[in-house]
This record gives C-alpha cells, structure tokens and sequence, in this order.
C-alpha cells in the first residue's frame, strides 16, 4: 500500500482538544492520534457499534478509547483491551526528513 504525506510536522495538524482529528487521505477518512510526540492513524469509525472514534480520548496509558461504551484500543495494533472480537483497523504511520506520511 501506498504511503500518503500528510503534514510537515505535528503542529501543523488540526488536533481537537482530546489530540485526535479527522483526517481524509486519497478520500478515505481516517482518525489521527496524537500521543507523545508521536503520530498514530486508526480507521474512522469503532468496529464495536460505529462510533467516531475522533470524539473519544487518549487514555493515561496510551489506548485509544471509544466515546461510546469506552472501549479501549491498542494504538499500535488495534487490538480492543475490553473484549478479544474487536479490532481496530491500524495504518502506518512514518515521520521522514520531509514530514509524516501514513500508510493507506
Ligand atoms: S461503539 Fe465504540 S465501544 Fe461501542
């Protein structure tokens, strides 16, 4: 798969409050999260009951949580901490000299 730039630093990116935003890259939406300097991307909607995944939060210990029924998802691979079914759809994410890219 492709990797797709899609800022020149993390600053230039328009996080909400809770360090994550809606992102489109080559038309499809994605969620991109903002945790320790580092970028991460996740798919848009939760797998549990579809809910925008950008309205939850980053927890104290780094899972991204749902704002529906608080699931809680790996940041690095999607696995959901609450019940082994669900997984989150993870990109790739890479910074290089001229920026972040991710994986599409
Ligand atoms: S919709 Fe996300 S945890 Fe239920």
């Amino acid at each position: 798969m492709p990797f797709y730039k899609i800022a020149e630093t993390l600053y230039s990116i328009d996080f909400q409050e809770n360090d994550l935003c809606s992102f489109i890259v080559n038309d499809k939406e994605i969620v991109l999260a903002k945790k320790d300097n580092q970028l991460f991307a996740c798919a848009a909607i939760c797998p549990h009951a579809s809910f925008p995944m950008k309205d939850g939060y980053i927890s104290s210990k780094g899972f991204i949580v749902c704002p529906k029924h608080d699931y809680q998802f790996s940041l690095l691979h999607g696995r959901c901490m609450n019940v082994e079914d669900y997984k989150l759809k993870i990109y790739k994410t890479e910074k290089r000299d001229d920026g972040w890219y991710v994986e599409i």
